[in-house]
């Protein structure tokens, strides 16, 4: 994908116009920077009305007069809804839940990741729709189906029970390693033969944890595998074209990304924040965190997003003035080379008739159509910002398999999950500015000054082994409770928790003490002052660790809640215990001062983010007011703002509410 400025475009969906509307299209797309639309994702009925019969006329139009108008495709393999006549005549391609409902057709997504029959009538069509576009003028990037795992996260069906089988088998060679693994002496549920293997299918009581976790693991790659089916077939026919499939976003853990980045060009997401919560960006800067860290920091894109309301919430706002300029900036600032929206013009009919568009049924008379416009003019503007690149002190580590093992049932505390985790320890560094990637716990953690484990529940002996040869060599490590606590297998780790990191924490987990529902204790930290801790709190036996506060009041009156480790040349601190959120932000400051982590500037008024993107010859500051007061940000040296450029250089910016400004730095 050439990224020699920042694409804008939209999901386009011509086949719900006709034909006089499409000219319109190109002409308004022109008139608002359109560079790039996604199109053809939802065309497999009209492109095929009938089985093998191919109707590419209308699309062959599409695609010229994008070309003709200077308008790129990122175009689809049409394969994210099936049309009715499959699974009319094919009913077995329909996913099955794990209480037995086979789901019907007449919404989308409606197939089992492992059907065959699905995979090979998918693969007919990318071939012709291959065949037919390559070397077509539009033709940029391919889009590979839609958000899998969005709506099918998993499928129980008897033919996802013997793809489960044969994935298994594989995995495990052997039925005694896979009894060993899913520890089936456990009520009675040893295993003679491979055909007695079922998905966790809803059962009397808890499903077999580890069979539950292995069959996440399966479900993410039995969609890889159907993504891989297509992928294969633009490959053979179109090598030299990149290609994308774009992730819903951390709204859901259906599929393990980095085993699906390696077979991209390009990573992309869809980002959809609440407008009713004024905290909604936090969330979403760590996505887009995530997304970048993903393939270290390249050019991803933002493939989705709304343009003011979505349709599929309980009550959808609009996005208030300046808030969809402010979060495609934001996108921009945290790496994002391209900014598309869902959808070009907005449905007259059919479920998203309520979801905003860059032309609202208004037209382009409208405030969003407006507002999208100008934004495609800043773009264009500013092309010397694309390929630029962020760099991060900090990694806050992140990993599917534990997310699937931390949220299985039958644990201390349903109340601990994996995003309220992330956001505890992401919100206080995004708040002091200090940028953050967000990466795998396997990986070459070196480069970073801090390193932060909201909770790693699973943890492979190579991650412990990664993680204490980087604190061993100076790293500054900050792991949260139950980290460290169980296998791949799902089998807790003997010899007191976390065993395998208690040499490096300098301490040993006696018993989990999780708290009531919202109930808190005290903390007491050693310079006098306190905090509430939430969720959980623990019987810690310190092996070297000094405590750096107490628990206060309750059964743990006075016993160590979290601590600090000298080990090697670097430190490990440990929270046994999550403080409130004021509690947190004092801790990371400190933690991240004695690691040397800075923010991008000192005394960011509150609610602004700041964040550099990094040139060969030249750097960007980006600041965004998430707030909605107006804010004044003093800059390292005299610059103008890139977006209002006025005459002369200024040694402060003033942001007004959802401001935005771009400044040029050494
Ligand atoms: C996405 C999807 C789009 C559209 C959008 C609406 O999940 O990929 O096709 O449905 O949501 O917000």
């Amino acid at each position: 994908m050439d990224f020699d400025r920042i694409h804008y475009g939209a999901d386009y969906n011509p086949e719900h116009w006709p034909e006089d509307v499409w000219d319109e299209d190109v002409k308004l797309m022109a008139e608002a920077g359109v560079t790039l639309v996604s199109v053809g994702i939802f065309s497999w009925a009209q492109v095929e009305p009938r089985p093998g019969e191919f109707d590419f006329g209308w699309f062959d139009q599409v695609m010229d007069k994008l070309a003709a108008g200077g308008v790129s495709a990122c175009l689809s393999t049409m394969t994210a809804s099936p049309p009715p006549w499959l699974s009319h005549r094919h009913p077995e391609i329909l996913p099955v839940r794990a209480d037995g409902t086979r789901l019907s057709p007449g919404a989308r997504q409606q197939f089992c990741p492992s059907s065959l029959v699905f995979r090979e009538h998918a693969a007919r069509l990318v071939e012709q729709v291959a065949t037919r576009y390559a070397g077509h003028p539009a033709l940029a990037l391919w889009h590979v189906g839609n958000e899998y795992g969005c709506h099918i996260r998993a499928c129980y069906c008897d033919e996802s029970a013997a793809d489960f089988r044969r994935w298994l088998k594989d995995r495990y060679g052997d039925i005694d390693a896979l009894n060993r693994a899913w520890t089936t002496t456990f009520w009675s549920q040893r295993y003679d033969d491979w055909a007695e293997i079922l998905p966790p299918r809803v059962a009397p009581t808890f499903p077999n944890p580890a069979q539950q976790l292995d069959f996440h693991r399966f479900s993410s790659d039995a969609s890889l595998g159907s993504f891989l089916a297509e992928q294969e077939v633009l490959r053979r026919i179109t090598p030299d074209v990149p290609l994308t499939t774009n992730f819903v976003g951390l709204v859901q853990k259906a599929l393990d990304w980095n085993r699906w980045v390696p077979h991209e060009d390009v990573v992309s997401l869809d980002s959809y924040p609440d407008p009713y919560d004024p905290r909604s960006h936090v969330e979403v800067a760590l996505a887009y965190d995530l997304v970048r860290s993903l393939k270290d920091g390249q050019s991803w894109m933002l493939l989705e997003q709304a343009p003011s309301a979505v349709n599929w919430r309980n009550r959808n706002s609009p996005k208030p003035p300046g808030a969809m300029r402010l979060g495609s900036w934001q996108a921009v600032a945290q790496g994002a080379d391209a900014i598309l929206f869902f959808q070009w013009r907005q449905s007259r009919g059919g479920a998203e008739k309520f979801h905003s568009a860059m032309v609202p049924h208004g037209g382009p008379e409208t405030r969003g159509y407006r507002d999208v416009r100008s934004l495609g003019q800043e773009l264009a503007a500013l092309p010397r910002l694309a390929g630029t690149r962020v760099r991060a002190d900090v990694a806050l580590l992140h990993d599917w398999e534990s997310w699937w093992g931390l949220e299985l049932d039958s644990h201390p505390s349903g109340d601990l999950q994996q995003l309220d985790a992330h956001l505890a320890h992401y919100a206080p560094l995004f708040d002091a500015g200090i940028t953050c990637d967000v990466v795998h716990p396997a990986r070459d953690l070196s480069s970073y000054k801090l390193v932060v484990v909201p909770n790693l529940y699973l943890m492979g002996e190579a991650v412990a082994a990664n993680l204490r040869a980087y604190v061993a060599a100076g790293g500054h490590l900050l792991v949260s409770f139950f980290s460290g606590i169980v296998d791949a297998c799902d089998r807790a780790y003997l010899g007191g928790y976390p065993a395998p990191l208690r040499d490096l924490l300098g301490l040993r987990i006696d018993e989990f003490w999780p708290l009531p529902e919202d109930g808190e204790t005290g903390l007491r930290f050693a310079d006098g002052s306190q905090a509430a801790g939430t969720i959980w709190s623990e019987w810690i036996e310190l092996e070297g660790a000094e405590a750096v506060a107490d628990f206060e009041g309750g059964e743990l009156d006075g016993r160590a809640a979290i601590t600090r480790h000298t080990f090697g040349k670097g430190v490990a601190w440990y929270l046994g215990s999550r403080p409130d959120a004021a509690g947190m932000r004092a801790l990371m400051d400190r933690v991240a001062a004695d690691a040397g982590a800075r923010p991008v500037l000192p005394g960011l008024p509150d609610g602004v983010q700041a964040i550099v993107r990094h040139g060969d010859g030249e750097s960007f500051l980006f600041l965004l007011n998430h707030g909605t007061g107006e804010v004044t940000v003093p800059l390292p040296a005299s610059a103008a703002d890139l977006l209002t450029a006025p005459a002369t250089p200024v040694d402060h910016i003033t942001l007004g509410p959802r401001g935005v400004a771009v400044v040029s730095v050494d």
